[in-house]
């Protein structure tokens, strides 16, 4: 059986992480874990209890006293191309995690370190075991830096506002491509700018810019490149075996 290996695929909003990191684990049957979704849910239980998003100690409370769990989607969810089911102290907010606000708001409370102690320690409990595909934005440099396969993907921030756009355009959401373009620069740069585990490329990540691919496309590339990553590590495993 070949190695199981855990892939973390981090990049920017719109970049198509999701999509693709799903199609990945279907392919190779492992699962999927979308970190993102403790922070918008996070997040979602702020904006209802009205915590201010600059009050760092009680985000952090709030954090240490919250209980997310990210389910597989059921097979209606998942045609309907949603992600994790996703659960807040036992109660289903897999779509109310989705607003625009809600991103912004998970973008603003993830600059809060306390928080990120929180949820990484969750993350790396939730993907302990392996064959497991995980997107977000600090997998390959924090959760999990010792992933066998990383991958950092891009797309021109144009491309992915409009990919974003579409989304809201399927739910009816009136959102101009303007809108949406502000949202995801804005998001962009605290994401990148803050000071605890910005999104950045790890230097050992594979760069793969889609903006000029689809979804299928991307995820195929990128199942090559693990089954390359399984290959070479079962040669050096067999080296080993064959030095001792
Ligand atoms: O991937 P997403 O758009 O659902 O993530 C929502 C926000 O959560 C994103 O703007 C930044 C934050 N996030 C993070 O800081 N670290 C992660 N690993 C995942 C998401």
């Amino acid at each position: 059986m070949p190695r199981q290996l855990t892939i973390s695929i981090d990049g920017p909003a719109g970049s198509g992480k999701s999509s693709v990191a799903r199609r990945i684990a279907a392919l190779l049957g492992y699962s999927y874990l979308d970190s993102g979704a403790m922070y918008r849910a996070l997040a979602l239980k702020a904006l209802e209890r009205k915590v201010a998003l600059s009050d760092e100690a009680r985000l952090e409370a709030l954090a240490k006293e919250t209980h997310i769990e990210l389910k597989p989607p059921t097979p209606e969810l998942e045609v309907a191309g949603a992600k994790n089911r996703v659960f807040l102290d036992g109660r289903e907010v897999t779509h109310g995690i989705r607003a625009p606000e809600v991103a912004q708001a998970a973008s603003r409370l993830a600059t809060v370190a306390g928080v990120r102690r929180v949820l990484v320690a969750e993350q790396q409990r939730a993907g302990a075991g392996g064959s497991v595909v995980m997107e977000g934005r600090d997998i390959g440099t924090v959760v999990f830096p010792n992933a066998e396969l990383k991958i950092f993907l891009d797309a021109s921030p144009e491309v992915r506002a409009e990919r974003r756009w579409k989304e809201h355009q399927e739910k009816d959401e009136k959102f101009t491509l303007a809108e949406v373009l502000d949202e995801v620069r804005e998001r962009d740069r605290r994401d990148r700018e803050r000071k605890v585990s910005p999104l950045v490329r790890a230097a050992d990540a594979v760069l793969v810019d889609n903006t000029a691919m689809g979804i299928e496309e991307t995820a195929r590339l990128i199942v090559m490149l693990a089954r390359e990553r399984q290959d070479e590590l079962a040669g050096t495993a067999a080296g080993r075996h064959r030095a001792s």
